[in-house]
C-alpha cells in the first residue's frame, strides 16, 4: 500500500512536470545579418520568408545573441538582431564573449582595446557590461538573460583570468564585477554563468567550488541562472544519462534554474563517434535528440516543498540552425543545420514547437 501510494504520488508529479514543460524554446541565430549580407535566403514550405520569422512561426520564443568587442558580432550588430528578434515576439538571451572574436574553453583573449592587468580589467568589465545592458534598454529591447562570458570553463580574459595561470581568484573577481555592472544597468535581467560540457559533473563541480570560494569574488547570489553547452560530437561521454546525473547534482547543490544554451545534432555525419549512437545522424534524429534532452531536463525538477516547483530547467537553445556555408558548426559532422543548403526548412524545424 505504501508502495502503491508513493507510486501514485510519483505519477502525479510526473504529470505536473509534463504540463509545466520548458518555458523557453530557444535558437541562437546570431549569424542572421551575416547570412543576409551574404545573400542567403530561406523558404518554409516553399514560401520565401525571413529566418527570424520562420523560427518564431515554428515556436521559438527566445533568441540567443552573441556579442564580441569587435568584428561581425559587435554591439551594433547584436542590437540589430535583438530588434529583429523582439519584432517577431522573442525574448533575449545575450551572450557576452568579452573578446574581439570567439571565446570558448580553448581561447579567451582580452579585447585589444582593454587593459591587460586585473586592476584595469575590473572597472572595464563592469563599465562595459553596464553600458551594454543600458544600450539594449535604450533601444527598447531589454535583456531577459545575460551570460557573463561564454563557455568559461578555463576562465575569461586570458591570461589574467586564466585558471591554469592565476587560479580562480582573478576570474572570480572579474565575474563578480561583470555581474555588478549588469545589475547597475538593469534591475530585472537574470544573470547566467555558462559552462561547456554540461554532462561532465566533476569538471562543473570543481569549477563552481573554485570560483565560489574566492573572497570578494563571485557569490551564489550573483548567479541567477546556470547555462550549459551539451554537444554530441566532441566526446562520447556526452550521454543523456550523464547529463541527467550532472544536472541533478548541480541543481541540488546550488538550487539555480538552468538551461541548455547550446546544442546541435547532425542531419549528416560520417566518421564521428556520436555520444548517443542509437539516435541516427539524420533529420528525424535532430528532433529526437532535442526531445530526449527535453525529457532528461524534465526529470531534474526539484520541488521546494512550499511553493510548488522549486528549481527548474528553463529551456533549450539550438545553436545556429540556419548558418548555411558553415553547416558543420565547428564539429566534425558535415551538416547540423535545420535548413538544407538551398535554405529550405527541414522537418526538424518543428522541434521548436515540441511541448518543451
Ligand atoms: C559590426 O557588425 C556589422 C554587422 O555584422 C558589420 O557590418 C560591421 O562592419 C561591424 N563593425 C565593425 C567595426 O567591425
Ligand atoms: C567607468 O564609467 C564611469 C562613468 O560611469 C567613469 O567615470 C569611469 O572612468 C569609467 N571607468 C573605466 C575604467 O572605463
Ligand atoms: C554531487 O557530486 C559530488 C561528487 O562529484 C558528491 O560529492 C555530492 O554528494 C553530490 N551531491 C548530490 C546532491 O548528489
Amino acid at each position: 500500500m505504501v508502495t502503491f501510494t508513493r507510486c501514485l504520488g510519483f505519477l502525479a508529479s510526473l504529470a505536473a512536470v509534463g504540463v509545466h514543460g520548458l518555458a523557453y524554446h530557444c535558437a541562437d541565430f546570431s549569424s542572421l545579418l551575416v547570412n543576409e549580407a551574404a545573400g542567403i535566403t530561406y523558404t518554409d514550405n516553399g514560401v520565401p520568408e525571413r529566418f527570424d520569422t520562420i523560427l518564431a512561426n515554428h515556436g521559438a520564443n527566445l533568441a540567443r545573441i552573441r556579442v564580441w568587442t569587435a568584428g561581425d558580432y559587435n554591439l551594433s550588430a547584436a542590437l540589430a538582431v535583438a530588434k529583429r528578434a523582439q519584432g517577431v515576439g522573442m525574448q533575449l538571451l545575450v551572450d557576452l564573449h568579452y573578446s574581439d572574436s570567439w571565446a570558448d574553453p580553448g581561447k579567451q583573449y582580452i579585447p585589444s582595446s582593454w587593459p591587460t592587468d586585473l586592476a584595469g580589467l575590473l572597472p572595464t568589465i563592469y563599465n562595459y557590461t553596464r553600458d551594454l545592458v543600458m544600450a539594449f534598454n535604450a533601444q527598447g529591447t531589454p535583456i531577459t538573460f545575460l551570460q557573463i562570458g561564454n563557455e568559461i570553463n578555463s576562465g575569461i580574459l586570458w591570461p589574467v583570468g586564466e585558471i591554469s595561470q592565476t587560479g580562480y581568484g582573478p576570474l572570480s573577481q572579474l565575474l563578480h564585477s561583470g555581474v555588478m555592472g549588469a545589475r547597475a544597468g538593469s534591475s530585472t535581467l537574470k544573470t547566467m554563468i555558462h559552462l561547456a560540457n554540461g554532462w561532465d559533473l566533476p569538471e562543473l563541480t570543481s569549477w563552481y567550488q573554485g570560483v565560489l570560494s574566492v573572497e570578494g569574488g563571485l557569490t551564489l547570489a550573483d548567479v541567477d541562472t546556470m547555462g550549459f553547452s551539451f554537444y554530441p560530437f566532441y566526446g562520447t561521454g556526452a550521454t543523456l544519462s550523464a547529463l541527467q546525473t550532472s544536472m541533478m547534482n548541480i541543481t541540488q547543490t546550488y538550487r539555480k534554474n538552468f538551461m541548455i544554451v547550446e546544442t546541435d545534432w547532425p542531419a549528416v555525419c560520417s566518421g564521428v563517434a556520436l555520444s548517443e549512437p542509437s539516435i541516427p545522424a539524420s533529420v528525424p534524429g535532430q528532433e529526437t535528440w532535442v526531445e530526449d534532452i527535453r525529457n532528461t531536463l524534465q526529470n531534474v525538477v526539484i520541488d521546494d516543498g512550499e511553493n510548488g516547483m522549486g528549481v527548474v530547467a528553463l529551456g533549450i537553445c539550438y545553436w545556429e540552425p540556419g548558418w548555411i556555408g558553415n553547416a558543420a558548426l565547428g564539429s566534425g559532422c558535415q551538416d547540423n543545420l535545420l535548413v538544407d543548403s538551398a535554405g529550405a526548412t527541414r522537418p526538424s524545424i518543428s522541434m521548436f514547437s515540441l511541448d518543451m
